[in-house]
């Protein structure tokens, strides 16, 4: 059975919500899952003998892109692990309104590129309520589950 991670941090509930949607979806198809909130998550634990990592952070800030606040040191720290050639998959939630929409996927979709790790998907990016988007997430993660 495939293993995947989930890593979200989310200040309002939205991002949560959608990594447990997310984890829903992959377990529907066999996945093993594994759901965890950015707090009480360190780097180093995506090391571990993942199939697939996936990593969710909403955007804050408004001049400039501001990750969630608990994501921001978590970000911060990636540099620590290897994640050449690993699987991830990334997402976010946001608002359009905003000039830097969804900013927090831009820079982990740099980050990934930087430590060589493989993007799964196109990221996905949630504008607004969560539950206005069920279909999309669904779509999103029957795609992540077909690349494990
Ligand atoms: C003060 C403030 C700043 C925000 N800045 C941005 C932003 O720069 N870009 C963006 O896409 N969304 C921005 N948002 C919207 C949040 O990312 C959005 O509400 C998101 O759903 C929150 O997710 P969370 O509850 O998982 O933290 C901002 C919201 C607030 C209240």
């Amino acid at each position: 059975m495939a293993k995947a991670l989930i890593v979200y941090g989310s200040t309002t509930g939205n991002t949560e919500m959608v990594a447990e949607q997310i984890g829903g979806h992959l377990l529907e198809k066999g996945t093993e899952v594994t759901v965890k909130n950015v707090t009480n998550t360190f780097p180093e634990d995506l090391s571990e003998n993942w199939d697939c990592v996936i990593l969710g952070a909403s955007t804050w800030g408004d001049s400039e892109i501001e990750f969630q606040e608990d994501f921001e040191p978590f970000y911060e720290n990636l540099d620590k692990v290897n994640l050449k050639n690993r699987k991830v998959a990334l997402f976010g939630c946001g608002d359009s309104g905003y000039e830097h929409y969804c900013g927090a996927v831009d820079l982990l979709v740099e980050k990934m590129g930087e430590l060589g790790a493989v993007i799964m998907n196109d990221p996905l990016r949630i504008d607004g309520e969560p539950d206005d988007s069920s279909s999309d997430i669904k779509e999103w993660a029957a795609e992540v589950g077909d690349a494990i």
